[in-house]
């Protein structure tokens, strides 16, 4: 595909020169509110942005919680419009406009797919039209393959998902692991990055992205499992040592417990957390 200067520059925002990317997911309060790590998000966040490749959030959080001044690349959700407690909670639609877009100076912008609901057409229209838009101002786009709660989390799932997005546009697809994850890689022409999902202990969190990596995953867009942490600032450096050194977990990252203050510490490489 041929690509303008401005898409491709800010694609090489958002995925560095290795083809690697570390995604830091914080756009949760969309549809859950102040979720847990993210009610005082600035609080959260702040520290954890030097470790960070890009910032995923909505216009919302980017307006009232970070700094103007910060130098990260910003991917700004464009999707939502449902509720955690609602009936149709995967039937989103546009919740900001390109223009809105460009003013907040963004690299990219994400939208959230779901392929195979009652509501999959109305996902897809959607999506495709922020495509169209972003493509004529030379903004990616992230296309999230959001799974509901029926769906199962496979390769051939979200292998058709992924395949789909990017075939709709998708400069970059967000999706689960899962099983025989290069089929999903392998089958999908633009790079892949994996979601966190639910919390989980650290350590299979990792080996989740360490394993992602491996199959041909461009990287990871983590929230929970970072930000949820007992030590997020210490699993972020590890999810980056993990994405960007390719450095294995029994060789490279420690853990150790301090029963003192019962939280999670993680040794990687010489950098001490
Ligand atoms: C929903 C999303 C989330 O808002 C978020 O980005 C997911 O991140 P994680 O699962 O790692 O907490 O994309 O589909």
């Amino acid at each position: 595909m041929t690509m303008d200067w401005g898409m491709k520059n800010r694609l090489s925002r958002i995925i560095k020169k290795d083809g690697h990317t570390v995604m830091l997911a914080v756009d949760h309060g969309y549809f859950m509110g102040p979720t847990t790590g993210l009610e005082k998000l600035d609080e959260m966040v702040t520290p954890l942005i030097p470790y960070a490749d890009t910032l995923m959030l909505t216009r919302g959080a980017l307006r009232n919680y970070i700094d103007p001044a910060v130098d990260i690349p910003i991917v700004l959700r464009v999707s939502g419009g449902t509720s955690i407690i609602g009936k149709e909670l995967l039937h989103e639609g546009i919740i900001a406009s390109m223009e809105d877009a460009i003013r907040l100076n963004v690299s990219g912008v994400a939208f959230s797919i779901l392929v195979g609901a009652d509501f999959e057409r109305d996902t897809l229209l959607g999506f495709a039209q922020i495509i169209d838009e972003a493509e004529r101002y030379g903004i990616p786009v992230v296309a999230v393959t959001a799974v509901g709660r029926d769906m199962a989390k496979d390769a051939r799932y979200l292998s058709l998902a992924s395949r789909m997005a990017a075939e709709i546009g998708a400069h970059i697809v967000k999706t689960y692991y899962c099983e025989d994850f290069e089929k999903v890689v392998d089958t999908c022409p633009v790079p892949v990055v994996i979601a966190g999902g639910k919390k989980q202990p650290e350590r299979d969190a990792l080996q989740m992205a360490y394993n992602a990596i491996q199959a041909g995953a461009a990287g990871v867009d983590m929230g929970r499992n970072i930000f949820q942490s007992s030590n997020p600032v210490a699993m972020i450096k590890a999810v980056r040592a993990v994405v960007h050194e390719n450095v294995t977990l029994r060789k490279h990252i420690r853990f150790s417990k301090r029963k003192a203050s019962n939280r999670m510490f993680f040794t990687c490489g010489s950098d001490r957390q």
